[in-house]
């Protein structure tokens, strides 16, 4: 198939193009560069020997966005749509709602409305596991109700909602919606990997530029939480576990109509600690962390039922915290300032 990955040029979008390539198919890519950089593509044409189309568009603009479609028209069209573009800083949405709103939610049904006038009706979600907010027990199921608690969230919540209206209206539609955990990792590799801008919100990253010398210290946010070490559990998932997940939800929603939902986990909960020690054996030493006081917003623990992709897809992780942190630390220490060139 020839597959159109918006936010392609991103971590786990970037991460996903070199698996949909790998296993056979044609990727065009989407994106505005808000928060990524075009040299991830690069890097991935270096790694496959495949060719990757880019497009440097913005959702906002429909009739931009129309126009990549029409591209590809002449021949044989594009056949799916995995949809990564979007805002995701937790903290970030909390002060900017408008921007959350409008560039999440609104540039996700000028997608929609493209695709639907090009008779493009197969589609595979970014979700969020953030979408199960603070009401439901561990592990989180797919059936749960759903009830963000905080903007970027609920954005993440109301598109949900936008493609389930969409699918029960009209059945020709085919969709994905895929709600992941907590990715780290790199490609083995080293050469693609996540390159936050500014100060990174999530804490593997934060690791890794405190393990290559851009940050003094980690600050573990709550070190008295009702968990056996007193610090919170989180399900983290390697990238290319996660970008894996991705090829084998687009392949089986292909052939399938009607909106699913599935857990991207490992089903496995980690605490701050485990991360922060499986990072120093990838490392081969201690790193400087200060224990302080939780983070508002946070929850004590979380993590995966991730039975019904394992059922459906036949997908599940594969890879150790332990290898999440090897690759992780691969990429930063081979990429310092991540794609910004070599000072
Ligand atoms: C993990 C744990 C922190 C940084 C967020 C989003 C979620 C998804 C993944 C997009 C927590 C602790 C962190 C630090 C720390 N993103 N921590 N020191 O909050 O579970 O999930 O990212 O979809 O939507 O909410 O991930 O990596 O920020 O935090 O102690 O410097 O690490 O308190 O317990 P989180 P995280």
């Amino acid at each position: 198939m020839r597959v159109l990955v918006t936010g392609g040029t991103g971590y786990i979008g970037s991460h996903t193009v070199l698996c949909l390539l790998e296993a056979g198919h044609q990727v065009v890519v989407l994106d505005n560069l808000v928060n990524s950089s075009q040299e991830s593509l690069v890097r991935v044409r270096e790694l496959t020997g495949k060719p990757v189309s880019f497009h440097h568009v913005d959702l906002l603009d429909e009739p931009a966005v129309d126009g990549v479609f029409g591209a590809y028209e002449a021949d044989g069209g594009i056949d799916a749509v995995i949809h990564f573009a979007g805002l995701k800083a937790v903290g970030e949405s909390v002060h900017q709602p408008l921007r959350y709103y409008h560039n999440n939610v609104t540039g996700t049904i000028n997608l929609l409305r493209v695709m639907d006038a090009r008779g493009v009706r197969t589609l595979v979600f970014s979700s969020s596991a953030t979408v199960y907010g603070d009401r439901n027990p561990t592990p989180y199921i797919e059936k749960m109700d759903i009830g963000a608690n905080n903007p970027y969230g609920r954005t993440k919540e109301q598109i949900e909602d936008i493609l389930s209206d969409v699918g029960a209206a009209d059945s020709r539609w085919h969709i994905a919606l895929l709600r992941y955990f907590n990715p780290v990792g790199a490609h083995p590799s080293g050469r693609i990997g996540e390159d936050p801008m500014g100060i990174p919100n999530n804490l593997v990253p934060f690791i890794a530029q405190v393990a290559v010398g851009r940050r003094e210290k980690l600050m573990v946010f709550g070190g008295d939480y009702d968990t056996p070490d007193g610090t919170a559990l989180r399900d983290y998932i390697h990238v290319m576990d996660l970008s894996e997940g991705h090829v084998a939800a687009v392949d089986h929603v292909a052939k399938r109509e009607g909106v699913f939902r599935w857990n991207l986990g490992s089903g496995i909960g980690s605490s701050v600690f485990d991360v922060l020690h499986a990072f120093e054996r990838a490392v081969g030493h201690p790193l400087p962390y200060e224990v302080a006081a939780r983070r508002a917003g946070d929850l004590p623990a979380f993590w995966a039922d991730p039975s019904s992709a394992l059922a459906d897809l036949g997908w599940s992780t594969t890879k150790t915290l332990d290898e999440m942190c090897e690759d992780h630390w691969r990429w930063q220490k081979n990429n310092p300032a991540g794609y910004a060139p070599a000072e």
